[in-house]
């Protein structure tokens, strides 16, 4: 599935950025600015932006953060990265073609890491996504946080029915419309039901060793932010 995962991502990059604004109605842009200022709270030298893609919140970080704060982002997709790199605002990125979960750095390297909107694609099972889970936080310093932003599942089953069926019934037909991409806009609609609750995510995180685990639920808990610590 993980070569799936990046052929699917080779199709969409040139309306990936698109398609995210009118799917979220802009939504996405608050709450990846909202990821970046907590991040940037933390503070440190070295960030890691994990499976960016075409570095929206890479560039928010960027712009968070103190100006000497260096920021690492990180993706599989080429194609997503090549688009990334078009943009000016991610001059001062370091990019890295990678698999994030067997990534090319040493433990103990980053002050803070992130990952936005791809937690769902490293979800191939449980056990895949905890031990990618272990790898991020071992790239992390003691003290070091992860943060992740990722869509949820609302509390209330009527919410949750009617966000799923949004996804179904409006994202699912506007994505394949906008990017000719049936595969990744049908792959999308299936994740986003299947993915954990808020609580759930935060077991995984605690289960891969991340100790504070604490998470936000934003606007109808159609999404959430976590944080964890490496202790
Ligand atoms: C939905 S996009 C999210 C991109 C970006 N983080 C954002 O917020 O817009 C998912 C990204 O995760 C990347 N990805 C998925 N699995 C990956 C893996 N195992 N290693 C590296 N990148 C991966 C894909 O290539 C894609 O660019």
């Amino acid at each position: 599935m993980q070569n799936g995962v990046r052929e699917i991502f080779s199709e969409v990059p040139k309306t990936y950025d698109a398609v995210n604004a009118i799917s979220t109605f802009g939504l996405d842009i608050a709450w990846r600015k909202k990821l970046a200022k907590l991040a940037a709270g933390f503070g440190g030298e070295r960030f890691l932006d994990l499976c960016t893609g075409t570095a929206k919140t890479a560039i928010y970080l960027k712009q968070a953060t103190k100006n000497k704060t260096e920021i690492c982002a990180a993706d599989f997709s080429l194609p997503m990265l090549k688009i990334a790199l078009t943009k000016p605002q991610a001059k001062s990125i370091e990019f890295i073609a990678c698999d994030v979960k067997k990534l090319p750095f040493p433990d103990n390297s980053f002050d803070v890491a992130t990952i936005s909107f791809a937690t769902r694609n490293i979800n191939i099972n449980r056990e895949i996504l905890i031990s990618t889970f272990k790898e991020f936080r071992r790239v992390l310093k003691p003290g070091g946080c992860f943060l992740n932003l990722e869509t949820s599942q609302p509390s209330f089953w009527i919410i949750k029915k009617l966000f799923h069926l949004y996804v179904k019934l409006f994202v699912r037909p506007i994505g394949t419309l906008i990017s000719g991409s049936k595969k990744a806009y049908t792959y999308l609609s299936k994740t986003i039901p299947r993915f954990y609750s808020a609580q759930e995510l935060k077991t995984l995180l605690e289960q891969a060793g991340f100790k504070e685990v604490n998470f936000q639920k934003l606007p109808l808990g159609i999404a959430a932010i976590h944080i964890g610590k490496k202790t």
